[in-house]
């Protein structure tokens, strides 16, 4: 079985394939394939790599066609970082871990980290001052990063590893991608000294907080990591420490950076568009008044949910990988086992054709009637199938909770002069820079 039936997308150049055209403009690329085919062959060097862009194809690999599939190429890479915590495992593993890990995200569980992130976001707003200016998507990293440590940590012993998962985790997620399609012989290059000193000191900070849970009784607060802990299957059987410090750091890795985008993302867009950032006031106010935001608002405000569906459809995560492990029919071409396969959320969710005008920022396009118009799987910025993002209402509570904190104190403006966020292309679709300037909104 061979590839020969799909057609191999435009501009590839002998021996370097599509490398040259992904590296002028990665998200150019992402975003026009499916004007080339719902199923088209990409060429990395001489590797070839299947890109599925349209709902169904997307649809079939994720979901439909998921058993014949497991996480692809850059995942093999970054095991050395987060072994096989569930975004790495696979197979009879990643079934048996998930289960174990799932009750976490119920929602009795959920309730509880929603007073932890509650007093995190009030912490923030109190935080800032009038006139004050800051880099939104840089506040927002670190805001992610804490709210989440100090959610999966007791905050007696977690201190210390907040500390160092704020300092670590920054220079670890920044040059992970790089890492991963980095050759391995280059690992101990004096240019990775950084990252692996960074690498080494969070697993070893993330061990000595489990060393010290399991030793202590338990805190009442109900963190992850001593549910982690306590966690058994139907024999009895639970996780080791060593598959612990696995889970913690994929969740430390897989949950930050994209809430913390989804939220700067957020707060630029409303800065660009009043009558939106209006809506949003007034619906906080009749719904929340002047108490502090808790668990129970977080779904009696749709104006919120509505502009972080429109933020993470245009900035979320931009690619996922699989690899074939048998072969396949996907987009009715045959695929042999161990084919990479590319999704592009990027490419899919601002498809022309599904979303009209598709780089126009319009939370109206989540408006019931609106969604219903489109074709079944066209939004899936959470994945989807028995590999759905595990944390998307944790991090859906955290951003709403947040947004629905500072918006009533603060009003962000973009600092005069600042230019415009550009996506930065890594993982996510992150803002490179967003500088704003807070205003108190009852200072003139
Ligand atoms: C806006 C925020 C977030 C976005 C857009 C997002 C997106 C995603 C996506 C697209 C996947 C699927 C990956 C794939 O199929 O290859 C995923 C998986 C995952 N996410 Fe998230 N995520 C977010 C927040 C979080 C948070 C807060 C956590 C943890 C607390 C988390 C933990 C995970 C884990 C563990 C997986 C792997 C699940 C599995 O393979 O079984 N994510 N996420």
């Amino acid at each position: 079985m061979s590839l020969t039936s799909i057609p191999l997308a435009k501009g590839s150049v002998p021996g370097l394939g599509h490398v040259p055209r992904l590296m002028r403009d990665p998200l150019g690329v992402l975003r026009s394939m499916h004007t080339e085919g719902p199923v088209v062959l990409l060429k990395i060097g001489t590797m070839p790599m299947v890109y599925v862009t349209s709902p169904n194809t997307v649809n079939e690999v994720m979901v439909t066609n998921a058993k014949a599939f497991r996480k692809g190429r850059l995942f093999d890479r970054v095991a050395a970082l987060v072994g096989e915590g569930l975004a790495n495992a696979n197979g009879p593993k990643h079934i048996h871990n998930r289960r174990l890990i799932q009750p976490m995200f119920y929602k009795e569980r959920l309730e509880g980290y929603a007073d932890v992130m509650g007093v995190r976001a009030r912490a923030l707003a109190d935080s800032w001052h009038h006139g004050q200016e800051i880099d939104v998507n840089q506040a927002m990293g670190t805001y992610a990063i804490e709210t989440l440590a100090e959610t999966l940590f007791a905050a007696d012993i977690g201190q210390s590893a907040v500390q160092a998962v704020r300092e670590d985790l920054p220079v670890i997620l920044k040059n992970m991608l790089r890492r991963a399609l980095a050759p391995t012989w280059m690992d101990s290059w004096p240019v990775w000294n950084e990252f692996n000193r960074s690498a080494a000191r969070m697993r070893s900070v993330i061990d000595d907080v489990i060393t010290a849970t399991r030793a202590s009784e338990p805190s009442g607060r109900p963190d992850l990591l001593s549910l982690l802990l306590a966690a058994r299957d139907e024999e009895g059987v639970g996780l080791t420490d060593d598959e612990v410090r696995d889970e913690l750091t994929t969740m430390l890795f897989a949950g930050t950076e994209t809430t913390a985008s989804a939220l700067a993302w957020a707060l630029h867009h409303l800065a660009e568009r009043p009558e939106v950032e209006q809506a949003v006031l007034d619906e906080i106010k009749t719904v929340v008044g002047d108490r502090p935001v808790g668990f129970a608002d977080v779904m009696q405000l749709p104006t919120i949910t509505r502009v972080l569906d429109e933020s993470i459809r245009l900035h979320g995560v931009v690619t996922l990988m699989r690899r074939s492990t048998q072969a396949v029919t996907i987009g009715g071409h045959e695929i042999p086992e161990g084919t990479e396969v590319l999704i592009s959320l990027y490419g899919l969710h601002r498809h022309p054709d599904i979303y009209p005008d598709p780089d126009r920022f319009d939370p109206d396009r989540w408006l019931p009637e609106q969604v219903t118009a489109r074709p079944r799987h066209h939004a899936v910025p959470f994945g989807a199938g028995n590999r759905r993002c595990i944390g998307d209402k944790f991090a859906w509570m955290e951003a709403t909770l947040t947004l629905a904190t500072l918006l009533p104190r603060w009003k962000l403006t973009p600092r005069p002069g600042a230019k415009p966020p550009a996506e930065a292309t890594a993982s996510m679709a992150h803002p490179d820079r967003v500088e704003m300037v807070v205003h108190q909104r009852d200072a003139h």
